[in-house]
């Protein structure tokens, strides 16, 4: 017995922000210098009414419009950007999806490597008999933590959800995994103020860098160069160590899709690793760096445009905010 994914859909937020409008704001790089550095021209972020629990909803909702709700005996959801610091917002998701109530449900906090940790926690729970079927859901709203006169992150980030279901299969179809952390980076990317260490400061200074971006200790904070390195430090040894466990190669990988962070770090990735470019996912142009959705939004627009076969083997890769990362390949 094994488990597999049986089901993906994504739901992004209707307002976008363009380049154009960056550009026409902040007159400091124009819409193609941020499409050429980041790989990105659109995002979508939420309105102030509108939360990551609405969207983790309509993402969910379309899951179960094609698949019995009445199957699902557990809830995930995966968000740094909850509706309350309590309760879980999958137990409120269990009752406005209108699922039985003899299931389990609960949040999990994490960023960039949170669908490889959401998978694993699915697969670990169907294999120990303690579910059949999962809801899992990435949902997040980074736009909410941004300054409005920080463009450096305003470029990058956009909100999105998606729901997967994992089910119970014959065979074992999401194959080992590789998870790792290092807290000794945690404040390069952080939202310092607003729970209980530091709480919310509505008189908190304003900070600024040498390029001109604005935040306060409210929002949220990256030391992108520092992300960076860490990140090609990183990441290559993640997916030597990924295809070892796993007693693969490269040359066994159908396709690989890493968190989509922006098109500077995973191409500078893609090259030092020297993984062919067809096999690589890049496509964040209308979406940004979604954080934990990025991966199940790059695997639905590949399924879906036949890029993924059945059979396929496909290498995914999480890293980012903890420091924290993590791999596993899933066998289509
Ligand atoms: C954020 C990141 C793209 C910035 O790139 P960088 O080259 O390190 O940025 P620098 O601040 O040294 O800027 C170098 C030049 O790149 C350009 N640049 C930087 N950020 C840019 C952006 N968002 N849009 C367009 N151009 C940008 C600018 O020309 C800048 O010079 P200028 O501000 O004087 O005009 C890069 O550090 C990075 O990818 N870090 C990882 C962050 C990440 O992906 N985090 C997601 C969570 S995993």
């Amino acid at each position: 017995m094994g488990t597999k994914i049986v089901a993906i859909n994504t739901y992004l937020p209707e307002k976008i922000i363009t380049n154009q409008q960056l550009e026409n704001d902040f007159k400091r790089w124009d819409s193609e210098k941020i499409e050429a550095k980041l790989g990105i021209r659109n995002r979508h972020v939420v309105k102030d009414d509108e939360t990551a629990l609405d969207l983790a909803y309509n993402a969910s909702l379309k899951t179960i419009k094609e698949y019995d709700k009445n199957k699902i005996d557990f809830v995930i959801l995966c968000t740094q950007s909850p509706d309350y610091f309590l309760p879980s917002g999958a137990c409120i998701l269990q009752n406005k999806l209108g699922l039985r109530t003899n299931i389990g449900a609960f949040d999990f906090n994490l960023g960039c490597s949170g669908y490889i940790y959401g998978l694993a926690i699915a697969k670990g729970l169907i294999n120990n008999n303690l579910a059949n079927s999962i809801l899992l859901i990435m949902s997040e709203t980074y736009s909410k933590h941004i300054h409005k006169k920080d463009l450096a992150n305003l470029t990058i980030f956009g909100d999105g959800a998606a729901s997967t279901i994992i089910e119970k299969s014959e065979n074992e179809h999401i194959l080992e995994f590789v998870f790792g952390t290092d807290g000794s980076g945690f404040e390069n990317l952080i939202v310092k103020n607003g729970a209980f260490r530091k709480k919310y400061d509505p008189n908190a200074p304003q900070i600024s860098d040498n390029s001109g971006n604005i935040w306060t200790d409210n929002n949220l904070f990256m030391n992108g160069p520092e992300i960076f390195n860490f990140t090609i430090e990183k990441v290559p040894k993640l997916v030597d160590e990924i295809l070892n466990k796993n007693e693969m190669t490269l040359n066994d990988i159908d396709f690989i899709i890493f968190h989509q962070a922006n098109k500077y770090i995973i191409e500078y990735l893609r090259r030092k690793i020297n993984i062919p470019k067809e096999k690589f996912y890049s496509n964040m142009l209308d979406t940004g760096n979604t954080v934990s959705v990025t991966i199940p939004l790059a695997l639905e627009y590949s399924i879906n445009n036949k890029i993924i076969k059945r059979g396929d083997k496909v290498l995914l890769c999480g890293f980012g905010v903890g420091y924290s990362w993590g791999a596993t390949i899933i066998k289509f």
